[in-house]
């Protein structure tokens, strides 16, 4: 027994040092989802067909480009369309046969390719900027950019989404879906639903083509 305990000691800065050489393998992991990469390259083709290949979407701006999108977004909202908590009926079908290490995957992905930007009309700079900036004071309107950051990026972690370069079609839909309650009646997109409430539908075709050329 004694002899075993001392193999043991003897052993255990072996399994250091080969943990120690296993490291960068594992820095090849998504740092919020601990997805990867690679894997999730093999399924993402099957979201070219409509997303654009590397999730740039160029097909149909109605559709959101994905490319530079925070992988727990991704992984998240894959959650919700297979839940039903994001309702629509193409993203349900996609999202039923992932499994949760398949949307981890694939947001790993997405988030690591570069986005491609859009370009804002000049009328809606006008409108959309100082709305962006610094919100509507007495509106109770907060600026877009504290949470969503002054280029769009949003938040790694995943709490706010990428919306800069975004598809400018798309990203009014869904500011039209939160104003009508459609998307965020429940859940995490509730505040996007109480500012998107506040907004004219004027602003909201502002702000979406203003969004589309942030980089
Ligand atoms: C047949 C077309 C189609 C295919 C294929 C498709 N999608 Fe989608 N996807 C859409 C549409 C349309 C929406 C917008 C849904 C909405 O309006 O809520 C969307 C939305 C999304 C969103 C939400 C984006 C955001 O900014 O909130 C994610 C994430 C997503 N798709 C991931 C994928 C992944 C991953 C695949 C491949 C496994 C895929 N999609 C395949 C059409 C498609
Ligand atoms: C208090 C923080 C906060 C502020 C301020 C905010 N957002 Fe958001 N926004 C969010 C969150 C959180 C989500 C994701 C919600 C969800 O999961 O449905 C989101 C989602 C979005 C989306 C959908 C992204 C996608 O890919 O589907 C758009 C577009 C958007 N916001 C635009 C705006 C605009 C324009 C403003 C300013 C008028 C704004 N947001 C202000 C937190 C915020």
């Amino acid at each position: 027994m004694k002899r075993v305990l001392i193999a043991l000691a003897l052993s255990a800065p072996l399994f250091a040092a080969a943990a120690d050489e296993a490291a960068p393998a594992a820095a090849a992991k998504d740092a919020f989802t601990q997805g990867d990469a690679g894997a999730g390259a093999t399924k993402a083709t099957a979201c070219f067909a409509c997303h654009g290949p590397g999730g740039n979407g160029a097909i149909n701006a109605d559709w959101p480009k994905l490319a530079g999108q925070h992988s727990s977004y991704i992984a998240g909202e894959l959650a919700d369309f297979k839940a039903g908590k994001r309702k629509n009926p193409v993203m349900l079908g996609q999202a039923a046969a992932l499994s949760e290490d398949d949307m981890k995957n694939l947001g790993a992905y997405f988030a690591a390719q570069k986005p491609v930007p859009g370009v804002a009309s000049k009328d809606a700079v006008a409108v959309a900027q100082k709305l962006y900036r610094a919100g509507d004071a007495a509106r109770g309107l907060p600026a877009c950019a504290a949470c969503h950051g002054p280029s769009g990026a949003g938040n790694a972690a995943g709490q706010f989404p990428r919306i800069g370069g975004q598809n400018s079609s798309y990203a009014a839909a869904q500011l039209k879906s939160y104003k009508a309650g459609e998307r965020g009646a429940a859940g995490k997109g509730q505040m996007m639903a109480a500012i998107a409430g506040k907004l004219s539908d004027q602003e909201i075709q502002a702000l979406a083509s203003y969004i589309s050329g942030l980089q």
